[in-house]
């Protein structure tokens, strides 16, 4: 039997317009495996501090809220490209998820992966154990293996911001078939819902 064709949406959790998380995701858009579509999202800035009384406010969510869930749920999978601050997920990527696990719990039983870029030695370790753990609580079907964690980011791309280290763009590559596996097993006939 053939897989089903996957469409996958990544999130970076930078607004940076530089960022090298959201590098590596437009990497990944071009390396993704045959029958596998990968999306970057671009309109993280867009959701609004979480804040109750606004919830309450406007109970179908905020514009930005709405677009990213919508984008969600039209997704097979999602893969996550965090920074790492302070030895955690940035503010900016832990809000989207608090939004995410409100009343609709956009992120129930959806495969997640997990990835990042760092400029530091370390690859963002830290910061996905916590980001893993916000998306357990959430209810995510994370991707426990294989991770990747980019250390040194500036090494590892070109002057014009493109993924030109050669065991990088490998490492990336597995890592995205890995998904589009495990995207096959727990979500077997959960065709993105329109
Ligand atoms: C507030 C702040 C805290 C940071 N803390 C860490 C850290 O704990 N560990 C680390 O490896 N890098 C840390 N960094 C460096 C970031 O990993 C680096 O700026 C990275 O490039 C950010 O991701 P981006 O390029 O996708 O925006 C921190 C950066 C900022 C702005």
């Amino acid at each position: 039997m053939t897989d089903r064709p996957l469409h996958l949406l990544a999130l970076a959790g930078s607004l940076r317009r530089a960022s090298w998380n959201r590098r590596l995701l437009q990497a990944a858009a071009t390396l993704a495996p045959a029958g596998v579509t990968l999306e970057v999202y671009d309109a993280l800035a867009d959701v609004p501090l979480f804040d109750e009384d606004l919830e309450s406010s406007s109970p179908e969510g905020p514009p930005g809220v709405l677009a990213l869930r919508d984008a969600i749920a039209a997704a097979d999978g999602l893969v996550i490209a965090t920074p790492e601050y302070n030895h955690a997920l940035p503010g900016v990527l832990k809000n989207a998820l608090d939004w995410l696990s409100r009343d609709d719990q956009a992120l129930a039983d959806r495969p997640v992966a997990v990835l990042g870029a760092s400029s530091g030695p370390w690859g963002t370790r830290l910061a996905q154990a916590s980001l893993r753990q916000v998306l357990h609580t959430c209810g995510a079907l994370v991707m426990p293996s294989p991770t990747l964690f980019v250390a040194n980011a500036a090494e590892r791309f070109d002057a014009q911001g493109a993924l030109a280290d050669a065991a990088t763009r490998a490492s990336l590559e597995r890592f995205l078939g890995a998904f589009a596996g495990w995207v096959h097993r727990v979500a077997p006939s959960c065709a993105a819902i329109t």
